[in-house]
């Protein structure tokens, strides 16, 4: 029988190519099999951290006499607390409110945030009223519509208010959605 050294190895060599090939695709499959959900558990893990709650729907913003007696508009941010799936997280900033007393029992609660397209809205003393300093939308003081052709959708968000042992003031904090004539919160 001839032994062929260029014969043998070029009958072995394929094969060992081939168990190459394969071990690689088992690698290739294992780290599918192991990296899948391991990217899956870690979005899992981490959802929660995406979707915090508020906890209370009324917070304490301030109290009214700090609020000007004329009527002028005060922004006070919004402070709340929070909880994801493990963890509470205490007096957080959720927003800012412009507050007013439209009259000595009456107090006004606006949302900062422009229905347009979410940026907020500065008060103008000068303009008497509210300018979104991103598409100039302008509101009146009490939040109306100042142009019929505004790129604000409506006008400013009004939030409920009270108030609570006399002189304290409690505002519903609420997200609307953007861009749509009517006043809808965000689900
Ligand atoms: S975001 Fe206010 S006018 Fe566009």
């Amino acid at each position: 029988m001839q032994n062929d050294p260029d014969a043998t190895g070029a009958a072995s060599s394929p094969p060992a190519r081939r168990d190459f090939l394969k071990q690689g695709c088992a690698a290739c499959l294992a780290v599918a099999a192991v990296g899948a959900p391991a990217v899956v558990g870690t979005r899992v893990f981490l959802d929660p951290l995406t979707r915090l709650k508020t906890v209370e729907t009324f917070v304490k913003v301030t109290t009214v006499d700090t609020l000007p007696e004329d009527g002028t508009p005060m922004q006070f941010p919004v402070l709340a607390d929070r909880r994801d799936a493990w963890t509470k997280f205490t007096q957080v900033p959720i927003g800012a409110v412009f507050l007013q007393r439209q009259s000595k029992d009456k107090l006004l609660a606006l949302s900062v945030v422009c229905p347009h397209a979410g940026c907020f809205v500065d008060y103008e003393e000068e303009k008497q009223g509210f300018l979104c300093p991103c598409h100039n939308s302008l509101f009146t003081k009490d939040g109306k519509l100042k142009e019929e052709q505004s790129p604000s959708p409506r006008p400013l968000d009004t939030l409920e208010v009270q108030v609570r042992n006399k002189n304290e003031v409690w505002v519903r904090y609420q997200d609307f959605q953007l861009g749509i004539t009517e006043k809808k919160p965000v689900a």
